[in-house]
């Protein structure tokens, strides 16, 4: 196989401005500048957005326009140093282009013989009309051709750099590979789970080049899913609704609640009944209002007793009921709108199972008595929001638990928040397309049991 082409270029979106000596680079994720260039080597470079060239044919035509051999090395130098934000492209394999303001591209130093292998962070996918591979480790992001899928496929045990210099010169320069075993040693990356650290890597900014937060990305395609979950069909059980007034002067004050907070695995000998029950869930979680649409707030959204990002409120409340005074055993949905229950027709083997994980994830302490699982209605987030829908997701889930801890402590309850559940058994037990809203959290909640001496 012949050698591949080495080709340079710049993003098609990055626009460049030359005034007073100075050529200003801007990419969405950012600008860079470079001084001391000539009018003729600004204008080279002006050519590059969505193009490819190659460096010495460039530099010809400094030449050939009248150009020096100093204005040639400046040239050169310019080059180099605007490298990270280049495209490197290898023609007919693949190109490597910048997606963050920090991207390094440093050719590294390889000998022939080292063996190069694929970060276990790296990723092949299909975007758009074809192929990418890039890392949360990687500030740029490779696009494939169906030539470079034998190396890409080799990469994943290891290629000596002979075979393939200049491919493996730009994936190491990019770091989506590596030449030796610093990934499996270095102790923060040892620690990382693949999964983990690229969400870690997409859901915040600085790392990648995706549209990010409120976008509105289908607000020209589909209505929002509407603040309420249509209602489930079944039984329904009006729920007790307390005197807030009277739920204030019976309470703790807040700094005993906060401090005297704990998590507890086991529960009184009379089981919770369904009026504490009532009145825990109207505290923590039924709809005080609904507001919307409004300015810069294209949907209808709602309030309730705990914060959620965009006041969306994607989430849900399922129990599964083990024992409850005045309520079957059984699995019900919350509906904070009407504050009641509606009872699903949930088969018992599930019932059971998603009492008997809950269980599991307690290390068998807990025999559970009321199971609380939280689904997201992914879409009420994904709406709106690009890049962090699901991080918002699973932080929405932490004030959920907060707040279910802190009025199970001022009432007197026993509350446990999980950091697992089931959610295919989930979306089987509650009737759910898992796709379109799965369980993101779980809680026990039951009886304080009496502390001995109190
Ligand atoms: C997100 C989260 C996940 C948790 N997961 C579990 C769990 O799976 N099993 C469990 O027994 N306790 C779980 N807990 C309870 C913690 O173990 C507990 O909060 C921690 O040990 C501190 O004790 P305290 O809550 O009594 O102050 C979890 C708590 C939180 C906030």
């Amino acid at each position: 196989m012949n050698p591949p082409t080495r080709l340079i270029g710049l993003r098609e979106d990055a626009v460049l401005a030359w005034a007073d000596g100075v050529l200003t680079i801007t990419h969405p994720f950012g600008t860079v500048t470079a001084r001391g260039l000539t009018p003729g080597i600004a204008a080279l470079l002006q050519e590059l957005p969505g193009t490819l060239a190659d460096e010495d044919e460039l530099a010809e035509r400094l030449l050939a326009a009248g150009g020096t051999s100093q204005e040639v090395a400046l040239f050169y130098l310019a080059l180099s140093r605007l490298r990270p934000v280049l495209v490197h492209a290898l023609e007919p394999l693949l190109r490597v282009v910048p997606i963050a303001r920090d991207a390094v591209f440093e050719p590294p130093a390889l000998s022939a013989d080292d063996t190069v292998r694929l970060s276990r962070f790296a990723l092949v996918r299909r975007s758009g009309e074809g192929l990418i591979l890039e890392s949360p480790l990687s500030r740029h992001r490779v696009t494939l051709t169906e030539e470079a899928m034998p190396l890409i496929a080799a990469l994943g045990r290891g290629v000596l750099v002979k075979e393939a210099p200049e491919a493996l010169g730009h994936l190491v320069a990019a770091g989506l590979a590596g030449a030796d075993e610093a990934e499996e040693e270095h102790p923060a990356l040892r620690a990382w789970e693949f999964h983990d650290l690229l969400f870690h890597s997409r859901t915040r900014v600085g790392r990648h080049d995706q549209p990010f937060g409120a976008t509105f990305r289908f607000l020209a395609e589909e209505p929002p899913e509407p603040v309420a979950k249509p209602l489930p069909e079944g039984p329904a059980v009006e729920l007790f609704r307390p005197s807030l007034d009277a739920a204030a002067a019976a309470d703790p004050p807040f700094t005993t609640v906060l401090e005297s907070r704990r998590s507890v695995r086991a529960y009184a000998d009379e089981p919770l009944t369904v009026r504490r029950l009532g009145e825990f869930l109207y505290r923590v979680a039924r709809v005080r209002g609904v507001f919307g649409p409004a300015p810069g707030m294209p949907y209808e959204a709602s309030s309730r007793p705990y914060p959620g990002g965009g006041a969306a409120y994607e989430l849900e409340l399922y129990l599964t009921v083990g024992r409850c005074d005045g309520l079957d055993s059984g699995v019900y949905y919350y509906d904070p709108f009407g504050h009641r229950l509606i009872r699903l027709p949930a088969r018992d083997q599930d019932a059971r199972a998603m009492l008997a994980t809950a269980s599991v994830s307690t290390g068998g302490t807990a025999q559970p008595e009321v199971l609380i699982t939280m689904t997201s209605r992914f879409r009420r987030m994904s709406w709106k929001y690009s890049g962090l829908a699901y991080a918002a997701t699973l932080k929405n889930v932490g004030v959920l638990y907060q707040t279910l801890y802190l009025v199970a402590t001022a009432m007197g309850m026993a509350p446990c928040g999980l950091g697992s559940g089931d959610a295919d058994l989930a979306a089987r037990t509650f009737g759910l397309d898992w796709a379109t809203e799965s369980s993101v959290g779980d809680f026990l909640i039951g009886g304080a049991p009496r502390v001995p001496g109190s």
